[in-house]
């Protein structure tokens, strides 16, 4: 059997996978197990920001492996010490937890905001979190519960209680919900990235905020998918003024090996305490030694880059015919196409370029790095099939 072939044989088949199988990457190229070369726009779903295979990424994840690969959470390691350190000092807030997933980060999230309310508050009077309609905040059950769309509340339940979703930028919505819940966070992405690339209006994010404040509710914003430079940014939240109580970050941060970091701000930063919550490959060295070699270059010059690239993007396709809308921010675009979606991936696909959907759009999640030389080729497919309507 082929790859293709025993993939399907014995992966459980949660993934409508595209019909093909990669086998090397550099950049933003990777090759499949027949030589054919592709540009990728998707970048393993915003985890490889600066692109397959980077040198630098690499050669620290190789020495942690040869210096400690793993070792528990019983123990200090430096990695992980550091990676804690170099995020509170680019965010500051004051506290991180490690985790290896997005949904575990948000896992976390959610537990701090339960147990600041319970320390403050006595019992479960204030468990309620809101979160939005059609957000998406990962795959666990709770998680689940945490995402505002009703195809993910089925077959599994009974799910988390303690959820409640409001419309995105109504704030008269939010409020509503959190005077006829006992509510101790609002959980937000500042772009609703699986929800279709649907940002957050200026208005609606201040007024959470301050919502927030008025009422001591946790601030958290989901920066799994926007987070590390994606959005011109180091975290899209920083386009606002106010820094969150809480921040969630994942994929990007690895650069291609699995973490997620609850990120914890002064008002809760005390809240967890020993025993409280854990993860045995959480603050893993070789993925910390990974992260920090990732987030240490993304710096101003890498940030403009992103804002480039985007505009780049933006002016090559603008006036498409067959492009009906571009949403998003920086190198995580959505784009609203006469022609479906689906059909234009794999169109380009053919063509050798990778590109995502979510919900009916075109998504792009390009490496940060790519060049706009390859950018170029890639946009100029992408236009021609968005234009084959
Ligand atoms: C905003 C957001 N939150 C959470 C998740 C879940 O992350 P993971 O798949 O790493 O658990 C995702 C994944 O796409 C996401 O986009």
């Amino acid at each position: 059997m082929n790859i293709i072939e025993t993939d399907k044989a014995y992966v459980a088949g949660t993934y409508r996978r595209f019909p093909v199988a990669l086998v090397m990457g550099s950049g933003a190229r990777a090759w499949d197990d027949a030589g054919r070369e592709y540009t990728d726009l998707g970048s393993g779903i915003a985890v490889n920001i600066f692109g397959y295979g980077d040198e630098e990424w690499k050669r620290a994840v190789t020495a942690q492996l040869d210096a400690l690969p793993h070792s528990s959470n019983l123990y200090h390691t430096e990695p992980c010490a550091r990676l804690a350190q170099l995020l509170c000092e680019r965010t500051g807030l004051k506290k991180v937890f490690f985790a290896n997933s997005g949904a575990e980060a948000n896992e976390c999230a959610v537990k701090v905001a339960r147990k600041y309310a319970y320390d403050k508050y006595g019992g479960e009077s204030h468990s309620t979190v809101i979160t939005l309609k059609n957000s998406f905040h990962g795959r666990t059950v709770t998680m689940l519960s945490a995402t505002g769309q009703d195809h993910f509340h089925k077959y599994f339940g009974p799910f988390t209680p303690g959820f409640v979703y409001a419309e995105a930028n109504d704030l008269a919505d939010v409020r509503r919900l959190s005077e006829e819940n006992g509510c101790c966070a609002v959980m937000v992405e500042m772009i609703q990235g699986e929800g279709g690339v649907m940002p957050l209006t200026y208005g609606f994010v201040k007024g959470i905020q301050q919502l927030c404040a008025e009422k001591d509710m946790l601030f958290i914003v989901d920066e799994v998918q926007t987070g590390n430079g994606r959005t011109g940014r180091l975290y899209s939240y920083m386009n606002f003024e106010r820094t969150p109580d809480v921040v969630t970050t994942a994929k990007g941060l690895g650069g291609g090996l699995p973490i997620g970091a609850c990120l914890i701000g002064e008002k809760a930063e005390h809240t967890l305490s020993y025993g409280d919550h854990g993860s045995t490959f959480g603050g893993n060295p070789a993925a910390c030694a990974g992260a920090i070699s990732i987030l240490e270059r993304i710096d101003d010059a890498l940030l403009e880059g992103v804002r480039e690239k985007s505009a780049f993007i933006i002016n090559k396709l603008n006036g498409a015919r067959g492009l009906k809308s571009i949403s998003g921010m920086g190198l995580m675009l959505g784009l609203e196409t006469e022609r479906s979606a689906a059909d234009i991936a794999n169109a380009c696909l053919s063509r050798g370029v990778l590109v995502l959907t979510a919900k009916t759009k075109i998504r792009l999640l390009p490496p940060l790095t790519i060049t706009f030389e390859e950018l170029d080729a890639a946009i100029d497919i992408l236009k021609e099939e968005i234009e084959a309507v």
